[in-house]
């Protein structure tokens, strides 16, 4: 079951377009665009960069550290198999919460999905 934790207000995300978040050792990188929330890991896969101090462009943040740009809807890298952790995100009047429990990579869920089915 979803623990939803409180985080932060429409209206100051509208205000900064970017949060940084820390929910005991996860630090967590809100950004709003577009009236939509997204939430990724803040700790850059790579080399440990904060993403909450990267870009937003086209649907991506750029990472401040070496510019890879990952998507924040799937947090997949552009030509990488790399991918940043995303976390859900629901709105409830006005208030955003986030699951702490990162969703699993993609392609990690996908290989360990081939995985299982092998004999
Ligand atoms: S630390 Fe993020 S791209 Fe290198």
């Amino acid at each position: 079951m979803t623990e939803w934790v409180e985080v932060a207000t429409l209206q100051e995300l509208r205000r900064r377009k970017r949060k940084l978040v820390i929910i005991g050792d996860t630090r967590i990188a809100l950004f709003l665009v577009d009236d939509r929330v997204y939430a990724l890991a803040d700790t850059c896969v790579h080399k440990q960069r904060s993403l909450t101090k990267g870009t937003v462009l086209h649907g991506r943040v750029i990472c401040p550290g070496h510019q890879w740009a990952f998507d924040l809807e799937s947090g997949r890298a552009d030509d990488r198999d790399e991918c940043q952790p995303t976390h859900d995100v629901r709105i409830d009047d006005s208030t955003v919460y986030l699951d702490p429990r990162p969703h699993p990579a993609p392609h990690r869920a996908l290989q360990e999905a081939r995985m299982s089915k092998e004999p």
